[in-house]
């Protein structure tokens, strides 16, 4: 695989609604950057990547549109769907067709490194698909519907997914053809090809901003 085939797909068109702002979040302000700048920066200065597609909601995409002359590398900035799942699809489309690779990253994570990038493209190049995921601290519980636990899986074994994660791009596309609008991260869709998914190690302060709070600890930890 060629290094100068790796594409990035930022998706930053979700609602926001527990974020309670009339601001995309992906505009918030962390550290004097909208939150998306922070990734945009690291992928923009790693040269192995040649091309970011950042997807945006359709009533805020003209106040994205300033990202490209502030990013070289942005190809397009598109309209996202009603899922997640939907939204990377868009992404997808707008693709150049030599893509080799494709990282997909949630706006929502503006504290990712190069080193955690080139780790995971690193993995991709050998296995084919990988994320990164740090291991779990808290004991996880499995409940039904009515809140009584049904298992409590070994936490050894657990991971909690981040973003980026990244897959060899005919892979993605094929994982993005079946249905898949419960699907919260990329990495489940490729596992239901029956396609095994390394798990790098991420970042413990590669935290998902959500909710205002989160905005907080992040400027803290930025
Ligand atoms: O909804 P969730 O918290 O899983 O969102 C993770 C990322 O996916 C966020 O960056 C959000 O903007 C993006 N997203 C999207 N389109 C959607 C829903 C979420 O681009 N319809």
């Amino acid at each position: 695989m060629r290094a100068q085939q790796i594409a990035v797909i930022i998706v930053a068109a979700g609602s926001g609604m527990r974020f309670k702002s009339k601001t995309p979040k992906a505009l918030a302000m962390l550290k004097n950057w909208p939150l998306i700048h922070h990734s945009l920066h690291i992928f923009e200065h790693i040269p192995s990547i040649h091309d970011i597609i950042v997807v945006g909601r359709k009533e805020d995409l003209r106040r994205f549109e300033s990202l490209h002359s502030r990013f070289k590398k942005i190809r397009a900035i598109v309209p996202g769907g009603k899922t997640r799942a939907d939204s990377v699809k868009c992404g997808l489309l707008a693709l150049d067709s030599k893509t080799a690779m494709v990282l997909v990253h949630d706006a929502a994570r503006p504290l990712i490194s190069q080193a955690l990038v080139l780790r995971l493209i690193a993995a991709v190049r050998r296995h084919k698909a990988a994320i990164v995921a740090v291991p779990v601290k808290a004991t996880v519980k499995e409940v039904d519907a009515k809140g009584w636990i049904k298992h409590t899986p070994k936490r050894s074994y657990l991971w909690e997914a981040q973003t980026p994660q990244g897959f060899e791009a005919n892979l993605l596309v094929r994982a993005h053809q079946r249905k898949g609008g419960d699907a919260t991260d990329d990495a489940m869709l490729v596992e239901r090809l029956g396609t095994k998914v390394k798990v790098v190690m991420g970042d413990y302060r590669n935290i998902k901003i959500t909710t205002p709070e989160d905005l907080c600890i992040a400027k803290e930890i930025a």
